[in-house]
C-alpha cells in the first residue's frame, strides 16, 4: 500500500551547491524545483497528504542573507505556483508560527491558502517556522487557556484532545519520512505525529532527487513491517 500521508525533509541544498563551487541559494533555487516536480508526482500517484518542511524554528538562526533568500524564493514559488495548485486542485496549508514571516511572504502565503481552501485532491503542507516542540508548547498553552476558563476539565485532557490542539489537528499522522542527505535525524519535525512513521533516509542531496527516487521511497515503505507494538502474529490476523 502506497503511504496515504508522506511527510519530507528536502535536505542537502546547501552540500549540493558547494560541490558544485556555488553559492547557497542556488541549491535553494534548485531544491525549489524539486519540490515542485515532487508535488505533481506525489499527485499522480494518488498520495493524499504531503507535508514539506520548509524552513524551521531554528532556520532564522542562519545568516541573514541566505534567509532573505530563501524568504524570496519561497515568496516567489506561492506566486508562481498558484496556478498549479488551483489546476490540480491541491489545498495549501501553513504549519507554524507564520505571524514571524516578513509581510511580503506573508501576504502571499494568506492569498494563496485562501483560494486553495475548498480544494480536496491533495493536501500540501508547508511547515514554515515550524518547530515540533513549539508546536507541542502551543497545544498546551491552548489547553491551559480552556482549563482557565472553564471549557475543559484537566483530567478529561486525552491523547486525542491534546492532538487537536496542533496544527495537524485534522491529518492523520505522517506514515513515511523522507529525509534525503542521509542525515538520521528529525531536526525538530512533527516530533509528537511521528511516533509510529517509517523514516527512510536515502544519501541522495535533494536537489538530485527525482521520479526513480520517489518510487524507491515507495518501494522502501511497502516492505517495511509496521507493528504498532504488536507481535508480528496479532498485526497479520
Ligand atoms: C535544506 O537544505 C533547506 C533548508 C533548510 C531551507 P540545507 O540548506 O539545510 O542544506 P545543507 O544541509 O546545508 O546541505
Ligand atoms: C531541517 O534541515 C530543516 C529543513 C529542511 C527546513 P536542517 O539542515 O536545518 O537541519 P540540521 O541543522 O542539519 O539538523
Ligand atoms: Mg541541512
Amino acid at each position: 500500500m502506497n503511504p496515504k500521508h508522506i511527510a519530507i525533509i528536502p535536505d542537502g541544498n546547501g552540500r549540493w551547491a558547494k560541490q558544485r563551487g556555488e553559492s547557497r541559494i542556488s541549491g535553494h533555487i534548485r531544491g525549489t524545483a524539486v519540490v515542485k516536480d515532487t508535488i505533481i508526482q506525489a499527485k499522480q500517484l494518488g498520495i493524499p497528504i504531503l507535508t514539506f518542511y520548509a524552513f524551521s524554528d531554528e532556520n532564522w538562526k542562519r545568516p541573514q542573507d541566505e534567509i532573505q533568500g530563501l524568504m524570496m524564493l519561497l515568496k516567489e514559488y506561492l506566486i508562481s505556483e498558484r496556478a498549479t495548485l488551483v489546476r490540480e486542485k491541491i489545498q495549501l496549508r501553513a504549519l507554524g508560527e507564520i505571524s514571524k514571516l516578513p509581510p511580503f511572504v506573508l501576504e502571499e502565503l494568506q492569498k494563496t491558502i485562501e483560494m486553495t481552501s475548498s480544494f480536496n485532491q491533495m493536501i500540501l503542507n508547508f511547515a514554515i517556522s515550524y518547530g515540533g516542540r513549539s508546536e507541542i508548547v502551543r497545544a498546551a498553552k491552548l489547553l491551559a487557556k480552556a482549563c482557565m476558563a472553564g471549557d475543559v476539565k484537566p483530567d478529561d485532557i486525552s491523547e486525542k484532545s491534546f492532538q487537536k490542539h496542533l496544527y495537524t489537528a485534522d491529518l492523520p499522522d505522517p506514515d513515511l519520512l523522507i529525509r534525503t542527505s542521509g542525515e538520521m535525524r528529525i531536526s525538530n519535525f512533527l516530533l509528537w505525529q511521528m511516533s509510529y512513521t517509517e523514516i527512510y533516509a536515502p544519501e541522495v542531496l535533494w536537489p538530485d532527487f527525482n521520479t526513480n527516487e520517489f518510487l524507491k521511497a515507495l518501494e522502501v515503505f511497502r516492505l517495511r513491517k509496521r507493528r504498532f507494538g504488536l507481535t508480528d502474529e496479532q498485526y497479520e490476523s
